[in-house]
């Protein structure tokens, strides 16, 4: 039979499989992140790969690349419009209103991982399916939350062995300080609409914000010229930053305040942060981003209660552990190859495996009826501490052999001493 791969048998553009050899990294990472997250009492919840679109659109922004550009959007067999998630938070805060959790007491602090999903253009540390590590802490507005999320993120990526991580802050002030700051930016780009990209142009209006962290040379040049918002922040917000600096100063976390950060959502108010890291060959620098939106679940039907948090691409955390070559976990061998001689002693060896493994043992043998030698070999690729050798004349007398790969030492012994054996040398 001739083995043909047509296109449509590949994995899709900017996707991945994530292989058996790869995966233990993988499982790692996400130990790491669950385990800090439990030191900060944060709980895991896991929401829907997808959601009715109109979620995305209201939480995320009609104005933004990822609603505008990059959704996997559909109509199931029920007429609806449906979008596998761009990100965490819009589904979270929804299920935050939908249960009523915002009836319990608070604040809630919640974390979730998994698949996300945009349509950009795939390159090392972009790709159109990812993964993120998300935190979300609802119903405080306490500036000290902000600080302990960003100082959450710069635990995880130091009990990782992540070095040089820096975390770039911004506020963008509360809502009544962003009106008005919005006023004057639109008034300030309107002085030079021939001048803008035909994108900023498009985005004057709708999310004048956005057209600050424009990539176009001429429009990036008339931004640097924009009034700051920081000039526009009112007593409240003001001192909202100055708090979350002081507390970041206070943990050593090292940042620096970046005006132009404005993010790619619009939920934001107040703190907004990006943890960047550089990664030789991937364009994109930044692994994580959050910030707070004391808007958000109050736009999706709850009430007027604040929440705070991040998003942390796993991709990128693996790149940066790889470009460090910060040394992970690999996969752990064998306690006990088992190799089996002649027909009856291949039976009975079923047994002995299953007996090594009911008691905790990883044990492994061979299925491919493979000569003593070509057995020997399978127990060192698999990495194997033991190799426990069952011949006819060990069976007859109920024993077994066993060797230490390591030190080439050797003993036979009782058959049912087996597991109590390897047990003492592990
Ligand atoms: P975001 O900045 O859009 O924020 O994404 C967070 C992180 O996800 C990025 O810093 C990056 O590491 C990773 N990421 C984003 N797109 C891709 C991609 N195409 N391929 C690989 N990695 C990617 C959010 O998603 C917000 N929900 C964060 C948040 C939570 N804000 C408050 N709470």
């Amino acid at each position: 039979m001739k083995f043909q791969t047509s296109t449509k048998l590949q994995i899709p553009r900017g996707t991945d499989d994530i292989m058996p050899g790869e995966v233990e990294q993988w499982q790692w990472i996400e130990q790491k992140a669950r385990e800090i997250c439990s030191l900060y009492d944060y709980h895991e919840i896991r929401t829907p790969m997808f959601e009715h679109t109109e979620l995305f659109q209201r939480g995320v922004g009609e104005a933004t690349d990822i609603v505008e550009k990059e959704m996997y959007t559909f109509t199931d067999r029920g007429n609806r419009q449906i979008s596998l998630r761009p990100e965490g938070t819009a589904g979270v805060v929804r299920s935050f209103v939908e249960k009523k959790v915002f009836g319990q007491p608070q604040p809630t602090k919640w974390y979730y991982m998994g698949p996300m999903f945009r349509y950009e253009n795939p390159q090392a540390g972009r790709r159109r399916q990812f993964h993120q590590f998300g935190v979300e802490a609802f119903g405080s507005p306490d500036p000290l939350l902000d600080a302990e999320v960003i100082a959450l993120g710069m635990h995880y990526f130091q009990a990782l062995g992540l070095k040089d991580v820096r975390v770039e802050v911004n506020t963008l002030g509360d809502v009544e300080s962003r009106l008005q700051y919005r006023e004057k930016l639109i008034a300030y780009f309107e002085k030079h609409i021939d001048e803008l990209s035909a994108e900023a142009k498009s985005r004057l209006y709708k999310n004048p914000l956005r057209i600050l962290d424009s990539k176009d040379e001429r429009t990036k040049e008339i931004a640097a010229g924009a009034p700051s918002l920081h000039d526009h922040l009112n007593d409240d917000s003001r001192k909202h930053f100055d708090t979350v600096l002081r507390a970041l100063d206070l943990l050593g976390v090292p940042y620096v305040v970046n005006h132009r950060l404005v993010r790619g959502l619009d939920y934001y108010t107040h703190t907004a942060f990006e943890y960047t890291v550089d990664i030789p060959g991937a364009q994109a620098g930044s692994i994580g981003g959050g910030g707070r939106y004391n808007g958000l679940i109050e736009q999706f039907g709850g009430p007027s209660m604040p929440g705070v948090g991040f998003g942390i691409g796993l991709e990128r955390v693996l790149l940066a552990l790889g470009a460090q070559q910060v040394e992970t976990p690999s996969k752990a061998g064998l306690d006990c190859y088992l190799i089996t001689m002649g027909e009856e002693a291949k039976l009975v060896g079923m047994k002995v495996l299953q007996t090594m493994r009911q008691a905790g043992l990883r044990a492994e043998r061979d299925y491919l009826d493979r000569k003593m030698k070509a057995q020997f070999k399978a127990a060192d690729r698999l990495q194997a501490k033991t190799v426990a050798i069952l011949g006819e004349d060990e069976l007859k007398q109920n024993q077994i052999n066993v060797k230490q790969l390591a030190t080439g030492e050797q003993v036979t012994i009782a058959l049912d001493q087996l597991v109590a054996y390897i047990k003492q040398l592990t």
